[in-house]
């Protein structure tokens, strides 16, 4: 979408995948989604270094909603959980030099049965506005999953109406494909979205994880094409810091999301997150290659399912790569493996100035036809920068 926005892919919080829909805050007062968790985070992003990282949405999930619209149709954020509203949350936000996403559905409901905005657009995408919002994912539950082709772009439409600049964040190809096994129009969906879900919600566990790979992998459509700045396919949020990845596993979901040119949300509770944790979602070298000016999303060269695969994204400097070597065999031992620079497209005469990316370790200059060897952890990746001379 050619709003201005998202030229490089937007970086947060997010509360859904950790969080989730819990709304008894009596129970689980530290962990219920209510105005006190997001406060509690953008805390956390200023004072731990999250925000000077880049990572600036603190982005709101399903269930912030009341059960009703108030008495004039307008969205409302629950009393209870919310008691100072949106707009104050929003005022928060911005006074630390973050930004407020929201959530919506296309649909009559939200996913957890909450109001969505079919047949209120206009009056939801006014209230976002209103309230300062910054982003507005808006989900693809209960809703006609052909007429989302229709629907998203109106939405779309309502919010750019508001003169309010927001980020658009669509699941329109996600429930088109998930739900509907259907084609998803990318061109539409490119020019209509700032970022675009398209396939399932990630879950805390290495299968899950790995599904994302082969899904990109894949490239059906050639999805990847439609990358660019101003619009970036969206996997989900990142696993740093939670239940179900090893610190090799965690590693290689960020330097694959990186790589893939992806928004990079946390779904994590950084008031207790693991220090290494930590140190992969701050790793400079690692958010440069995700945030490359260039936008171009990376595609797997060639993989080997469960085993090993590589990845080549393009990157702004000119003839320069960022390559992966990403390791999914769970094998005990690290995976030795060599190739040629000029096998995988690099092909400068003069060479290459070869950085490993991760460990910021100079491995050396390279020619099209010497021999990199790299050592890939079990279920874990290497990337490396390419430069040419
Ligand atoms: C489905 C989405 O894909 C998730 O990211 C999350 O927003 C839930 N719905 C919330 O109901």
């Amino acid at each position: 979408l050619n709003n201005g926005l998202a030229l490089t892919p937007p970086m947060g919080w997010l509360s859904w995948e950790r969080f989730r829909c819990e709304k008894d805050c009596k129970k689980f007062p530290n962990s219920c989604v209510d105005e006190e968790l997001y406060m509690a985070m953008a805390d956390r992003m200023v004072a731990d270094g999250y925000r000077e990282a880049g990572y600036e949405y603190v982005h709101i999930d399903d269930c912030w909603a009341a059960p009703q619209r108030d008495e004039n149709g307008k969205l409302q954020a629950d009393p209870q959980r919310f008691p100072s509203g949106m707009q104050a949350l929003a005022d928060y936000l911005h006074e630390k030099r973050l930004k407020l996403g929201i959530y919506t559905d296309i649909g009559y409901d939200t996913c957890e049965g909450l109001p969505g905005s079919e047949f209120y657009m206009e009056s939801d995408a006014n209230t976002f506005a209103e309230w300062g919002v910054d982003l507005v994912k808006t989900d693809g539950c209960n809703a006609d999953l052909k007429e989302m082709d229709i629907s998203y772009p109106a939405f779309g439409f309502y919010l750019n109406n508001t003169g309010r600049r927001m980020v658009y964040g669509c699941s329109w190809p996600a429930a088109q494909i998930v739900l509907g096994k259907m084609q998803p129009n990318y061109a539409s969906i490119r020019q209509h979205c700032n970022i675009w879900r398209n396939f399932l919600d990630v879950q805390d566990s290495w299968e899950n994880v790995k599904g994302v790979f082969k899904f990109y992998g894949e490239n059906k459509q050639n999805f990847a094409n439609f990358s660019g700045p101003g619009g970036f396919s969206d996997p989900d949020q990142l696993l740093m810091g939670d239940y179900g990845l090893s610190i090799y596993q965690q590693k290689a979901q960020f330097g694959m999301w990186a790589m893939m040119t992806s928004p990079l949300f946390m779904s994590v509770d950084l008031r207790t997150i693991d220090p290494k944790a930590k140190a992969i979602l701050l790793n400079k070298n690692v958010i440069a290659i995700n945030q490359d000016p260039l936008g171009a999303q990376g595609i797997m060269l060639y993989g080997i399912s469960n085993s090993l695969s590589v990845w080549r994204k393009p990157l702004a400097v000119k003839g320069s790569f960022a390559i992966a070597f990403l390791n999914e065999d769970d094998q005990g031992r690290p995976m030795p493996f060599s190739i040629h620079l000029g096998d995988i497209g690099l092909t400068n005469v003069n060479g290459y100035n070869v950085t490993n990316i991760f460990d910021n370790i100079h491995m050396g200059y390279f020619k099209p036809t010497s021999t990199l060897n790299v050592l890939i952890d079990p279920t874990s990746i290497v990337i490396v920068k390419a430069v040419p001379l």
